[in-house]
């Protein structure tokens, strides 16, 4: 059994589509803590409406919000495996990269390293793919390190869109495949099946 936390910032279809795969196939993996920057998006919702406890991460002082440095403490008692960005757009501290190195993973929704870096996110990834005329796109899911969408990949998923007419319908396509991409990559964690040789990333069968 794995822990996870999942971290979110937004309208949360992919923490939606690994509390369905939980549900489903991957038996070995529980959440046990949703992490965001926001109090009020539609991912926090979700994880209240599953009862999971959620953390709204700031390091303003705000009344009802957790530094960031007491959330790593947070998750360390927790015992928490893996943490899983699914959506979240602050940047994750060093310390916190340091302390779960190789273990924290990120999906981002173009074929890293192709659009990826800061302000690439939401939509203005799939407009810079639209604009650039791309015939294929697809998402990324890639470990975590101190500079925005870097670290090493592991798993990808290419989508045809050679024939779509807007950055949104993009958008959707290659939604639909992060949506299983995501849990795929949280399962074969999750039986041990991800394995770094020679520098490189590998999921066993
Ligand atoms: C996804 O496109 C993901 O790739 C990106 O942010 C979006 C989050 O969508 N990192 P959702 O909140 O999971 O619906």
């Amino acid at each position: 059994m794995i822990k996870i936390s999942v971290f979110v910032s937004g309208r949360g279809s992919n923490f939606e589509a690994i509390m369905k795969a939980i549900t489903n196939s991957l038996k070995k993996v529980e959440v046990c803590a949703v992490v965001s920057n926001k109090s009020d998006c539609g991912a926090v919702k979700l994880a209240e409406s599953y009862g999971i406890p959620v953390y709204v991460a700031s390091d303003s002082g705000k009344t009802g919000t957790v530094s960031y440095h007491n959330l790593l403490e947070i998750l360390k008692e927790k015992q928490i495996d893996l943490i899983v960005l699914a959506g979240f757009l602050k940047k994750i501290p060093d310390e916190m990269i340091d302390e779960f190195s190789n273990r924290i993973v990120n999906i981002h929704p173009s074929l890293l390293p192709a659009f990826g870096g800061k302000g690439m996110y939401g939509l203005n990834v799939h407009k810079a793919v639209f604009e650039k005329s791309c015939m294929v796109s697809g998402p990324t899911v890639h470990f975590v390190d101190k500079i925005y969408d870097n670290g090493k990949i592991i798993a990808q998923e290419a989508v045809d869109i050679s024939n779509v007419n807007s950055p949104e319908e993009i958008a959707a396509k290659v939604l639909r495949v992060e949506h299983k991409l995501l849990p795929f990559v949280i399962g074969k964690i999750s039986e041990d099946k991800l394995k770094i040789k020679n520098n490189r990333v590998y999921l066993e069968n």
